[in-house]
């Protein structure tokens, strides 16, 4: 705080009280559909809000409701006014009203829509700082480049994938007090030129604390792990805190585990199971950084959630911390011989991979030799922009180049796509990131035209044993899954080329089973019965 240092005491006093409302912020905390903590610094006040624009005529708000929780952190006094029970897919428009009936600029936000067969687009990104000593990068103008394109972009919402500051306290010369004021004043930016705001959901990086997380930006828990569903079921986003150990923090990985148990259900199944957390299970880049830090795979991690996501249906994870921009094909865990990061790639089931956190960080000497299941890595700022529908997820790169002469979306409309002008990486796997459905146990479990089947089971009903007969040799690796009458997955075997495969059904219950032959393109339904 060294700028403070040199001033009288009454000076940081006014700096302190008397800050007109600033630095405004959108958290969820509750469903992006009804709900939206809209939080800012300094003066105290009174939020008026409506969906219709009264500019800044805070008198003809429909709507207004006082501040829910205040804090003091960083040098700014925080105030979160906790909105609830708002319509789905609505703009609304606010100011906030200070005691001397100062009026805010108008701002507005959009809730989100609670069907699921909307699309959605959303930017992930983490990783942004300031230049300090002894680091010499561009870091800030970067950051500030990519929040000028969210203005642009103007997704649905941002998951933010931690590390928004350096936090390496440098006495007499700046510290974190700096670093977070510097950060909301760039996070300005991101305000479209009609005062549209986008909501965050955040994720502790290792430069700042769980504290900051939790006062300046109220989030839904301070150990800072939860779970946002989106769209009414369209996807279901995973926060997960890395700075908490994988395997003995419990209270961490129990939860996940059950969560996603809990939504793996015939009733409670999203289309869509997105995990995101800062520190990378597979950093991308090379070796010691300056000497003191050594990026290498994170067991931890890998052995303690990793195998959670495959089994669960997760297909994306959103990564950072690195300072290079990655992407991976899909994976999934596996203790295979030789597979010694246990993390191997299935293209069907395995979750892809985005990091490695470049939103305005000092970038850093990609991984070499590059692992068999990465599909893209490279030195260059950018952040993802991801468009989900029900049955497939789309990924494109945007980088921090050429923002200025890029067009501006002013629309309403969720789930658009980028502006006109947008820099895309163009790397040399894939532009564009297609994830395509599988089935998850929401999907049609009754066979629906035997006759177009591309194999037979027999015997059924079955008892012991029955043969998976394809009618014509496989030119392509199948899954095949067991599920039970209620949609419980109870066996699953990958890479099937056997044109009779032999399937022990002995553990089976009796009754009604599902068979599901799964290939890239299809999922193909049978019926079993077993009989005892
Ligand atoms: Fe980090």
């Amino acid at each position: 705080m060294h700028k403070y240092l040199v001033l009288p005491l009454f000076l940081i006093l006014t700096t302190l009280s008397y800050a007109q409302p600033e630095k405004f912020r959108l958290t969820y905390r509750d469903d992006p559909s009804t709900s939206m903590v809209v939080g800012w610094s300094g003066l105290s006040g009174i939020l008026y809000y409506d969906t219709i624009d009264n500019g800044t005529n805070w008198a003809a708000y429909a709507n207004s409701q006082n501040i829910d929780r205040t804090t003091s952190h960083k040098a700014l006094n925080n105030h979160f006014v906790r909105l609830s029970g708002l319509q789905p897919n609505k703009v609304y428009y606010f100011v906030v009203r200070d005691a001397s009936n100062n009026v805010t600029p108008r701002y507005s936000f959009m809730t989100l829509s609670d069907d699921p067969n909307d699309p959605m687009s959303f930017v992930s990104g983490g990783d942004s700082r300031q230049a300090v000593f002894p680091e010499s990068c561009n870091c800030r103008a970067a950051r500030q480049e990519g929040n000028r394109l969210i203005a642009k972009i103007r997704p649905d919402f941002i998951a933010f994938n931690g590390d928004y500051i350096r936090n390496y306290d440098v006495p007499f010369t700046y510290d974190s007090e700096d670093d977070w004021e510097d950060w909301f004043t760039d996070w300005e930016l991101t305000v479209g030129p009609d005062g549209r705001m986008t909501p965050m959901v955040h994720t502790l990086g290792n430069h700042e604390d769980a504290v900051d997380m939790d006062k300046l930006f109220d989030v839904s828990n301070p150990s800072v792990y939860y779970a946002t569903n989106f769209g009414g079921g369209l996807f279901r986003l995973y926060t997960l805190n890395s700075e908490e150990d994988a395997c003995t923090n419990t209270t961490q990985t129990t939860w996940f585990t059950n969560d996603l148990q809990q939504h793996n259900t015939p009733s409670n199944t999203p289309h869509w199971k997105i995990v995101q957390y800062h520190r990378p299970m597979v950093p991308h880049v090379t070796g010691a950084i300056g000497g003191i830090v050594t990026y290498s795979p994170d067991q931890d991690m890998i052995d303690c959630w990793a195998p959670l996501l495959e089994p669960n249906d997760v297909r994306l994870v959103l990564e950072s911390h690195a300072h290079v921009l990655k992407t991976t094909y899909g994976l999934k865990y596996s203790t295979a011989a030789g597979n010694h990061e246990k993390l191997i790639r299935d293209d069907t089931t395995g979750a892809v991979f985005l990091g490695d956190g470049s939103w305005g960080a000092p970038l850093r000497t990609p991984i070499t030799p590059i692992p068999n299941f990465t599909r893209d890595v490279e030195s260059l700022d950018g952040f993802f922009f991801i468009e989900v529908n029900p049955d497939s997820i789309e990924i494109r790169t945007v980088l921090f180049q050429n923002v200025a002469s890029m067009g501006q979306l002013t629309d309403d409309v969720q789930g658009s796509g980028l502006p006109s002008g947008a820099t895309i990486w163009q790397p040399a796997n894939d532009t564009v990131i297609v994830i395509r459905k599988y089935p998850t146990i929401t999907s049609t479990f009754e066979p629906i035209n035997n006759a177009e089947k591309t194999a037979t089971i027999a015997p059924n009903p079955a008892q012991e044993v029955v043969t998976v007969q394809f009618k014509q040799t496989l030119n392509e690796e199948v899954t095949i899954e067991v599920y039970d009458a209620k949609g419980q997955k109870c066996q699953s075997f990958m890479n099937v080329r056997d044109q009779n495969f032999k399937l022990d059904v002995s553990k089976l219950c009796s009754g009604v089973n599902y068979i599901h032959i799964v290939s890239k393109n299809d999922v193909e339904a049978h019926k079993l019965i077993i009989a005892r």
